[in-house]
């Protein structure tokens, strides 16, 4: 069995799939610095149904997130249909013979061989998911002829992902695969199409849930200290001195 962790820590043993929403509940305990660090792009999942009462459960907690001006502008379609799964799927592969040849042109280290692995079997394995979460915002900040600052953009785009990452959170506590995705919505206007969307309302990034193939492990991630600045850019205040 494959591990989804990436650092060499022992990984967890494989969440045991539950219906129940109880059971959800307990694990939703997890202390939040274990699934901080533990939670990443699971996209390797078993074909078995979820069942609905978690994915609204990691819903309703999507929306505890912040909006600006408090908006609550979200809306999440959530996908079962095999139909409309292949029709976005068509599109991720589409999108992904582009990506992805560009990928295995550009960067040629292990970690990115591991990620383009995942993504090619998420790319042929997209129908046989059991869960595809499209998440939409309504309105925009766009008016015609007018430029707008770009902290509007910021602010209107910022109001979705904050939603995202609590459902990505809630997903890895209850022992569930969940992987944030933007390629099957390369085109807007097909996707808007495939799942009815009306104009005012943009879908902006899908996430995928099931049930993990593999298991859950660390991460790799930059050290803090490389991308933090103190009062001015460039002055890396944590970065460690020489040794002396
Ligand atoms: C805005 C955004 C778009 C993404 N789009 C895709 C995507 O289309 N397909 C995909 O497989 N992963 C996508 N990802 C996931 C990233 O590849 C993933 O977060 C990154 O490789 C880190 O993975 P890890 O958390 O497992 O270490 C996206 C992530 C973000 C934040």
């Amino acid at each position: 069995m494959e591990t989804v962790g990436g650092t060499g820590d022992p990984p967890e043993a494989p969440a045991v799939p539950t219906a129940d929403p109880d059971e959800a509940e307990r694990r939703l305990a997890m202390p939040l610095g274990e699934a901080l660090v533990t939670q990443r792009a699971v996209r390797r999942v078993r074909p078995d149904p979820v069942d609905d009462r978690l994915v609204m459960r990691c819903l309703e907690l999507a929306l505890e997130a912040p909006t600006g001006s408090n908006g609550q502008n979200w809306e999440f379609v959530v996908v079962k249909d095999t139909a409309v799964k292949a029709a976005l799927a068509a599109q991720y592969r589409r999108s992904w013979r582009v990506y992805g040849g560009l990928g295995r042109r550009l960067r040629r280290d292990d970690q990115t061989a591991r990620i383009l692995r995942s993504v090619q079997w998420q790319v042929e394995h997209f129908e046989q998911i059991p869960v595809v979460i499209v998440c939409c915002l309504r309105g925009g900040p766009r008016l015609p002829f007018v430029p707008l600052p770009p902290v509007l953009l910021s602010s209107h785009y910022g109001s979705l992902y904050p939603s995202v990452q609590n459902l990505l959170l809630a997903a890895r506590a209850m022992g569930l695969g969940g992987a944030l995705i933007t390629l099957p919505l390369w085109s807007a206007t097909a996707a808007r199409r495939m799942i009815g969307l009306p104009l005012g309302v943009e879908p902006c990034c899908i996430v995928t849930l099931g049930w993990p193939l593999g298991r859950y492990g660390r991460k790799r991630r930059k050290p803090v200290a490389s991308v933090v600045h103190l009062d001015r850019f460039g002055n890396r205040a944590w970065e460690p001195g020489p040794a002396s």
